[in-house]
């Protein structure tokens, strides 16, 4: 099953939209700053303009327009530092900014908030360094819609590319997944975090395919000395795929028990059949470092600037998680739109909008007793690590000894 047309984020600003959604992945975003940054010091100056920066999964642009500005700043930074060094003005290149995301992503969200933006920006022009490049806003942008597992760009015409939260997400299910009559029929789950290792090897598979085919259409698209960052959500145990998240942590909340229990709800109210579950599955795969490592080796037109192994991000600190588990309501309605923002627009499409209202009317209940009888359990609280993503962060350098290939 192909998933290019349906994998995006919930569009528009509503209850479940990834623009008020995306705030906890805003939080996490924010604190890669400091990584931002030194991938930009990484790349080279380029000496043809434009200078070429891409976001490989902008969503609908709530976190990409606020990482694309800080990582601009950055650029600029780079050459008003360079003038000082050399004591003689260099030529500040203008700077385009591609935003790329699937053809179903709410692009017009994204149209609007630029659009505002670059009002800000024209209104304080004058008194920031933004007015030196001479535009309302310090680059001209562009919207993509695209798969990043294929080529989007012509070749060697990209500087610093980013995709943050993203790379997790599959291209396809495959298919003998969800064939009845295959041994690898994922029967009774939606995903598959502790369920069947072969099952999660298929998955596996295919992600590492995608893998490949992300960096391959990259490195034809980097020129030499450019940069790739990239940041998604991982997982620690290597060895074994269905360990999607770490048992150790019980960061089980949102995609764990309570959610796959949730779809047996629904099959025991008789809402939907227990095919209609198994046949779908969370296009989702959190790859290990080893399994990125060995990817960017096979592809072998990147040198590795930084990659180390899996950090937890933890985004709610510990008296804020206490406070909205007083509201086990309150609780559970965040954490289900916050599930919903991302899985929702997949799910809907395999089984429609009124049975996936009902399957998080369902897992809201399961999530709002799990939140009363965490406050009451502080093991357990400490336990479950409810707002915290396991994160692999990458930067990569467009080497220049390998030549593209022909894709
Ligand atoms: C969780 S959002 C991340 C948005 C933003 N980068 C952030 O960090 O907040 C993931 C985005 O990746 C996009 N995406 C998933 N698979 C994709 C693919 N194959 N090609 C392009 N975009 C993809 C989704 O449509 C979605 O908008």
């Amino acid at each position: 099953m192909k998933l290019g047309k349906i994998i995006s984020m919930v569009g528009g600003d509503g209850e479940f939209s990834y623009q008020r959604m995306g705030v906890l992945q805003a939080s996490a975003i924010k604190r890669l700053e400091p990584l931002m940054a030194e991938a930009v010091k990484q790349m080279s100056l380029p000496k043809q303009v434009p200078l070429h920066i891409a976001d490989f999964g902008c969503s609908t642009g709530r976190n990409s327009i606020s990482y694309m500005n800080f990582i601009v700043k950055c650029i600029i930074d780079r050459y008003l530092e360079a003038d000082e060094n050399n004591g003689h003005v260099t030529c500040m290149p203008e700077m385009l900014v591609s935003f790329m995301d699937l053809p179903g992503n709410d692009f017009n969200n994204l149209v609007q908030l630029l659009a505002s933006e670059a009002k800000n920006a024209k209104d304080l022009a004058g008194s920031v360094n933004g007015a030196n490049v001479g535009r309302a806003s310090n680059y001209f942008s562009a919207m993509m819609g695209g798969s990043f597992y294929n080529r989007l760009l012509p070749k060697e015409s990209m500087h610093f590319v980013i995709s943050t939260f993203s790379l997790h997400w599959m291209s396809q299910i495959p298919a003998t997944l969800t064939d009845k009559s295959s041994p690898l029929y994922n029967e009774g789950r939606s995903w598959i975090l502790g369920g069947n290792p072969t099952i999660a090897r298929e998955f596996a598979q295919q992600s590492m395919l995608d893998l490949d085919n992300f960096l391959d259409s990259r490195s034809a698209e980097m020129v030499p000395g450019g940069i790739v960052f990239a940041s998604f959500i991982s997982r620690h145990d290597a060895a074994n795929p269905e360990n999607q998240v770490n048992p150790e942590c019980h960061h089980y909340v949102s995609l764990g028990p309570d959610f796959e229990n949730a779809w047996n709800d629904l099959i025991d109210d008789g809402v939907i059949t227990t095919e209609t579950r198994d046949t779908y599955n969370l296009p989702m795969y959190c790859r290990s470092k080893e399994e990125v490592e060995a990817a960017i080796i096979k592809c072998g037109a990147f040198d590795i600037q930084y990659l180390q192994s899996p950090v937890d991000v933890n985004v709610c600190p510990e008296d804020e998680l206490m406070r909205m588990l007083q509201f086990p309501k309150s609780f559970a309605t965040f954490l289900s739109a916050w599930v919903r923002a991302m899985s929702g627009p997949s799910i809907e499409a395999n089984m429609g909008r009124h049975n996936t209202d009902e399957l998080f009317i369902r897992y809201q209940r399961r999530l709002r007793a799990r939140a009363t009888s965490l406050l009451s359990d502080c093991k357990a609280q400490q336990e479950y690590k409810i707002f915290t993503f396991t994160v692999l962060h990458v930067a990569l350098k467009r080497n220049v000894f390998s030549t593209y290939s022909n894709q």
